[in-house]
């Protein structure tokens, strides 16, 4: 390690290769300080490179150490004479770039090796310049990209070295002559040798009160998949199946005769035999590469991804080569920290493709989709999925950045938007917006809220907590006026229960549930973890408990009607059931009455899904934790359309979008927002985890856990494991010969209540320890 700072290794190849820890101190600003923002003009397609020869001040055997900190406008790779200074991939990644852009910084130190060696960016449009957002928005952010870098050497003598981006760099263009990332790439390899033209660097407008060190994990290549299938299609294409969808692009290795072009389209899924490219809509995820005739060529579109399984290959010299082609996964670089299995297959993949949601989706920011014309930070979906996300991978940083981004968008905008980063402030300057503006919306801008909760359960960090609650204020604080005189939040429109099955395709928003009982039930479980926060932190928890107040008894005295042996919410919906009884408006006594109801209704669709975004995440849970346990499972455990095994049933890899993304006859669902990687709808996976696995925190960051595996019909086995902070949780049951036998694991010193599903409770402190009990509670 280095002297001067400290870095994580990087997981990549080259293990000399460190990805720095940055605080923001003075030693970094003031590096950065000494940079100029330098930009040039290219052709808006290819990708600039930007490049200064360092000659060093001393000999190279008496550098100690050197880091190099860098950002741009757009996407940026740095190198040292040609290498890599990280396996970091699309950095500085996507943030609210117009307040906070984030800065990234490497130990280089391996890498110079010689006096004097080229230090080159290769700089790409992504997000910054690139289209974005389904209107057609193209550079939102700005037309010009540029980058700013500092490299730092330290000399045995404890001298400092600073070369630093200025005008005096130089500039051109390379291999990569189109990059975007909703239409892919072209890389030319004809001009891999030849020199490009000289471009002018200059220095350009750059806000520096922007700049702040990154938070989150980089972005960084998993998986690489090798093609499972080669097949000619019923128009005699060449097509190839990788048996998975996927977050990446496909990296091809290949020879062939100089400008030999090799098309590679992409998609998620298959229609009539074909491509089935209509989903992806204007984003033709397609990445050309032309060969330069120079033996063996490699080709890898870094400054694009798509969402596919499944490619399209025009122009092969030759028989294709299956060997050739490999698909690389794309995602931020987070800690996975959960498995599971069962006795049923379908339910693990139905797991296994919540996992995948979740790769694909967490890229730079959390997205609704990886695919077509959008990508969008949309807050309903990470509201709805926060916590599933958070047993499955380590959320802490990437949340928190993009909580970051939430914060200052809301204050920018005077409410929490229903995306963020916010594009569609973007595209309304440059003229009429491709929707009508979206105020606050109950679940999307719940985000604000949901999602420190969710992180605070799973990491129990306080200092994070007080750092979003002041997000929580904005939102509440946004939302309160907009209550009608009732105390309702009952006007204006809602996208409330999104893509309920039962609403029209080209209506998502027509659900069953009454938008005002999901907005008012929603901004109560809102108010209360404010509430809870504010406790927490030692502020004022009052105003948040008097709007609680204010919203559960405007909430049961305009939407609950009771009578002696019934209770009824508004449109009596599963949705309306499933928020009563898991945000806390109902009574105790009442609890058990919406429970029956919710599990009638529940039967009487054949234990098909009812739900949309708001009730999804829920419905299990108020089924189960009031007596319905086997509706439940029965629920889950259903393949009829819609379910959530009816996709898996379906060859599904990923969570869709739509509960029938693709038809039962094979054909895609015609409305026009048909994703089929959209983790919204898997989040019953959080459910499959904690009460199924039955893994849970009793204290927020597992510091103490409780362990409640709770058996249903249609399993027979299950076995968990969930990485907390404190180390691993593990459940493995088995029901047999009609006894239920469970092993549980705690880490070390870890206090855990075991809850057996005969009801009895025993508390372990670490260690392995077995449990048999009968496997129901007596009734
Ligand atoms: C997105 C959703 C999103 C919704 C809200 C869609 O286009 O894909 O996931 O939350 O719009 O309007």
């Amino acid at each position: 390690m280095s002297e001067g700072f400290t870095g994580q290794r990087s997981r990549g190849k080259d293990s000399t290769m460190t990805t720095l820890t940055l605080t923001g101190d003075p030693a970094e600003t003031d590096l950065l300080a000494q940079a100029v923002f330098v930009t040039a003009d290219a052709d808006r397609g290819a990708a600039l490179l930007l490049r200064t020869t360092v000659t060093l001040r001393r000999p190279a055997a008496e550098v100690v150490s050197a880091r190099v900190l860098a950002t741009a406008h757009g996407v940026y790779e740095l190198s040292i004479d040609g290498r890599p200074v990280s396996e970091d991939l699309l950095s500085p990644g996507w943030t609210a770039y117009g307040q906070r852009l984030t800065y990234q910084g490497w130990d280089v130190t391996a890498l110079i090796r010689d006096e004097s060696f080229a230090l080159e960016a290769r700089l790409g449009n992504g997000w910054y310049r690139g289209d974005l957002g389904f209107g057609g928005v193209k550079a939102c952010y700005g037309e010009r990209i540029g980058l700013l870098a500092a490299l730092e050497v330290r000399y045995a003598d404890g001298s400092l070295q600073v070369v630093a981006t200025s005008p005096a760099w130089s500039a051109t263009t390379g291999d990569v002559v189109a990059n975007n990332l909703y239409q892919g790439q072209r890389i030319d390899a004809r001009r891999r040798s030849a020199a490009g033209p000289v471009l002018a660097v200059r220095e350009a407008p750059f806000d520096r009160s922007r700049l702040a060190p990154q938070v989150a994990e980089p972005i960084r290549r998993h998986e690489e998949i090798a093609p499972q299938r080669v097949w000619t299609s019923p128009s005699g294409r060449t097509l190839i199946d990788f048996g998975q969808n996927l977050v990446g692009w496909v990296r091809a290795h290949l020879e062939g005769p100089a400008g030999t072009e090799i098309t590679l389209r992409h998609a998620e899924v298959l229609e009539h035999g074909e491509l089935g490219t209509r989903p992806l809509r204007n984003a033709a995820a397609t990445d050309t590469f032309v060969l330069s005739g120079q033996g063996l060529e490699q080709f890898e579109p870094t400054f694009t991804f798509h969402g596919f399984r499944y490619v399209e290959v025009t122009g092969w010299p030759g028989p294709l080569d299956p060997a050739a082609l490999t698909a690389v996964v794309v995602h931020n670089d987070m800690r996975a920290t959960s498995t599971f299995a069962c006795s049923d297959p379908l339910v693990e993949r139905l797991v296994a493709n919540s996992v995948w949601g979740q790769k694909g989706n967490f890229l730079a920011v959390p997205t609704d989709c990886p695919q077509r014309d959008e990508r969008m930070g949309w807050t309903g979906d990470i509201a709805a999925y926060a916590a599933t996300a958070s047993f499955q991978f380590d959320t802490a940083d990437f949340l928190h950045s993009w909580l970051l981004d939430v914060a200052s968008e809301t204050a920018v905008e005077g409410h929490v938007p229903v995306m963020v980063p916010d594009v569609m402030r973007y595209a309304r300057l440059d003229g009429p917006p491709p929707f009508p503006e979206i105020g606050a919306q109950a679940i999307w801008s719940d985000a604000a809220v949901w999602v420190p909760q969710a992180l605070w359960r799973a990491y129990g960090d306080l200092d994070r907590l007080a750092v979003h609650y002041p997000l929580m204020v904005a939102h509440l604080e946004s939302v309160e006026p907009l209550l009608s005189p009732t105390g309702l939040w009952d006007q204006g429109m809602q996208l409330a229960d999104w893509l309920d099955p039962d609403a029209p395709p080209d209506r998502p928003w027509a659900a069953k549930a009454h938008p005002g009982v999901v907005a008012t039930a929603s901004l109560h479980r809102s108010a209360a973890f404010a509430a809870q926060a504010a406790r927490l932190l030692g502020r004022d928890p009052a105003r948040w408990d008097a709007l609680a107040a204010r919203l559960r008894s405007a909430f049961r005295e305009h939407y609950v009607t009771r009578s002696d042996e019934t209770l009824r919410v508004t449109s009596d919906c599963a949705t309306v059931y499933a928020l009563a009884i898991c945000f806390g408006l109902l009574d105790e006594d009442e609890q058990r009455s919406a429970a029956d109801r919710l599990a009638e209704l529940v039967v009487a669709r054949d234990h098909r899904v009812t739900t949309g975004f708001a009730g999804t995440p829920f419905v299990t849970w108020a089924l189960s934790q009031h007596g319905h346990l086997d509706v439940a499972y029965r629920l889950l455990l259903e393949r009829g359309c819609p379910s959530w095994l009816y996709p898996v049933t379906m060859g599904a890899t990923t969570i869709w979008e739509r509960w029938d993304s693709m038809l039962p006859d094979g054909t895609i669902n015609p409305g026009d927002m048909t994703s089929f990687n959209h983790y919204a709808l898997g989040a019953v996976a959080d459910w499959i985890y904690q009460v199924v696995g039955g893994i849970r925190p009793a204290e927020p960051g597992y510091r103490r856990v409780l362990v409640e595996p709770a058996p249903g019909p249609g399993l027979t086995w299950a076995r968990t494991t969930y990485d907390a902070r404190v180390g691993r949780v593990t459940t493995s049951w088995r029901v047999e010969d009609g006894l239920f036998r469970l092993d549980v694991t705690v880490p070390d010193g870890v206090p855990a209540d075991v809850v057996l599903p005969d009801g009895t409770r025993h508390e372990v402190v670490g260690g392995t320890h077995t449990f048999t009990s009968a496997p129901a509670r007596p009734r």
